[in-house]
Parts: structure tokens; sequence; C-alpha cells
């Protein structure tokens, strides 16, 4: 560290959005296998609340965000392949090395196998709102669900930043079917969705939207009712694929129903792939800005706000009245 200082939000102590304030903190500086960031854009999600409340194992004080994209500002010993001035993205969610994200700044510290290039011209806002969402999406449905032509996807919590992104991506894979679930309004899915469905009927519609009443892929970032009712009607070799608990309620899975029902259930944290297989995650970071870039992930462009509105973003999200996604600009 020196004694450069930036703007920040950030919190002192574990708390709610209000405690979310802006304020000067030391510029950090990238250590071997780092690069140094000047943050354009920090993308904000579900996941930052958590990490704002103190949902996680992590310390104070915490400056939430785990995406950004800038320009680099430093490169650290041993890396290669980037330079001072060069556009880049990158995931901050490296807790296995430590404890990292650090966003919602002017100046962030990315391991570079958690960053890659932007190609000059391309909409930072729109990279900016796929970085985490586009990787974990990527990694769920080529790394986890293997999906194919034949899958009928069900995507759960389809209005979300998450939920939207993956049912974009699946639909580029592509699946035979993308069917969205969303929880009151059904305007507000993305277009990739072949068929949009409102929680409270989501089993009576599977009857109706499929020729069984089943399908072979769940993406679920949310959990509660709506886990339950989408296992029950994964088909044999299934795959349900959990990614979150937006819906605060965390309900298990019935190893007999696993078993005698031949379906596969498995989790995916973004975060921990990170520091376990970093190549994983460099591989789906480079693939989520190519596609972006070249139109072919058609991620629609977040709003945006400045950074001294952060805890007003993180209250809407808590209170499922934000946009499916924001970023925040830097001062
Ligand atoms: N696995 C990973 O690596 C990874 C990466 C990113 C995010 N996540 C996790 O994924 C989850 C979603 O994150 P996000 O950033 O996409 O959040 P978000 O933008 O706030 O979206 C949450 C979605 O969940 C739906 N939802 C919330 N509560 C619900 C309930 N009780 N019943 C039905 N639907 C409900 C909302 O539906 P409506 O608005 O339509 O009501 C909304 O579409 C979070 O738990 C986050 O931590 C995990």
């Amino acid at each position: 560290m020196n004694d450069e200082t930036m703007f920040a939000a950030g919190v002192d102590e574990f708390g709610p959005a209000s405690t979310l304030a802006v304020s000067r903190r030391p510029v950090p500086e990238p250590g071997p296998g780092e690069i140094g960031i000047d943050v354009t854009y920090a993308g904000v999600g579900f996941v930052d609340t958590l990490l704002r409340s103190g949902a996680f194992p992590l310390w104070t004080p915490m400056v939430p965000g785990i995406e950004v994209t800038g320009r680099v500002r430093a490169v650290g010993r041993d890396v290669e392949g980037f330079v001072v001035g060069q556009s880049v993205a990158a995931l901050l969610n490296d807790f296995g090395r430590g404890q990292r994200a650090g966003g919602y700044a002017q100046v962030a510290v990315a391991h570079h196998t958690m960053a890659a290039p932007v190609p000059d011209g391309v909409d930072l806002r729109r990279v900016t709102a796929a970085v985490v969402n586009g990787v974990t999406a990527w990694v769920a449905l080529h790394d986890v669900a293997r999906i194919d032509s034949r899958d009928r996807v069900l995507v759960l919590g389809v209005t979300g930043g998450l939920g939207g992104t993956t049912a974009r991506m699946a639909a580029l894979f592509p699946a035979r079917q993308v069917i969205g679930v969303v929880g009151r309004d059904p305007d507000r899915a993305p277009a990739a969705c072949t068929d949009v469905v409102v929680a409270d009927a989501l089993a009576d519609e599977l009857d109706r939207i499929t020729p069984d009443g089943s399908v072979d892929v769940v993406i679920d970032p949310v959990g509660g009712p709506l886990r339950a009712t989408a296992f029950e009607h994964l088909a044999p070799f299934g795959r349900h694929v959990v990614l979150g608990n937006a819906g605060r309620d965390d309900r298990p899975f019935s190893g007999d129903e696993t078993w005698l029902a031949t379906r596969t259930v498995s989790g995916l944290s973004i975060g921990g792939v990170a520091h376990l297989r970093p190549a994983t995650c460099t591989k789906a970071l480079t693939a989520v800005i190519s596609l972006v870039a070249r139109g072919i992930l058609d991620e629609p462009l977040p709003a945006v706000e400045p950074l001294e509105n952060a805890g007003k973003v993180h209250e809407a999200l808590e209170n499922r009245t934000a946009p499916a996604k924001t970023v925040l600009s830097m001062p």
C-alpha cells in the first residue's frame, strides 16, 4: 500500500444496505500474479448484498463488488499478456486466496487468471453486466450441466441478473426449449425464453408446455418451493444445478428421489471455481467477452448508477424491485 487514496463504497461493519457508504480508502497495489485496474464500471449482483450483510465468513472493512471493467493501471510480477492502458474485464470473487472483492472502487486488483482483455470499441457497460453472470452461466451450462440441443432447460429467477443471462446463454448453445420462471411479471422475462411461466403456476404450466411435464436441466439461483417443484419435474438423467438462494429458503433434496428417479443434483460457486480451477474461469471469461463483443450474447444495457447510489441499488435488490442488472460508474 502507498499513501494514495481513492473513493470506494464499502462497510466498516457488516449491516443493512444503509451502511454502504462512499469514503476514501487506500489504493490497492497488485502483488505477484495480479493486475491493478482503473475501474470504469463495477457490476452489482445479489451476492454483493450477502457480502455486505456478513452472510459469508469474511471480515471488515469490506468493499463489495466482484466484477469490474476498466483499464490496466499496473501489472504485478510474473504477469504476462496485460499492458498498462489496456481495456479489461475481471472477476474479483477470489476468496480462496485471502479476502478479495473490492469492485466498488476507483481502483481494484484482480488475479491475472480472472481477467481478460476487452477489444477496443466494445461497450463496457454490457461487458460489465455479463462478467459474473456470463461466466457462471457458461460454466453451469457447459461444464456442469453439459447441455445439448435436445435439452429442455428450466431457468428459475429469469427476471434477475443471473437467470436472465443464463437463459440467453442456453438459447445460444442451443437448448431445445428455454423455459423462464418469473416471480410475478412475465413481461420482464428475456426474449431468449421460448416459454415463460409464473412461479405459482409452475407445475401446471410444465404439464402444458412440455410433452411429458418434465425438463432435462434446471438452473436454480432461487431455492424455496420453486426448487422443490422444479426438481419434481426433472426427467431421468436430468441435471438440477443449484446456483444460489435468492429466495433465502434453502430447500434440501431427497436422496431417495434423486436415486429412484435417476437425477443429478449439482452445485456451482464461481468463487470456488476461481481459486480451485482458475483456467475454467479464464476460458469462460474469454468466451463471454467474445460473445458480448460480437453481439452474439445480446446482453441488454444495464442501468447505470453513480457509486454513491450503491446502497440504494442493494436495497432494491433485496426488495425485488431492482432492474435485471445495474452497474456503478466511478467518480
Ligand atoms: N453460483 C454462483 O457462482 C453465483 C453467481 C452469481 C449469483 N449467484 C447467486 O444467484 C442468486 C441470484 O443472483 P442475481 O444477482 O441474479 O439476483 P437478482 O438479480 O436479484 O435476481 C433474483 C431473481 O430471483 C427471483 N426471486 C427472488 N426471490 C424469489 C422468491 N422468493 N420466489 C421466486 N423467485 C424469487 C427474482 O424474481 P422476480 O423479481 O421475478 O420476483 C429474481 O428474478 C443469488 O443467490 C446469488 O448469490 C450465484
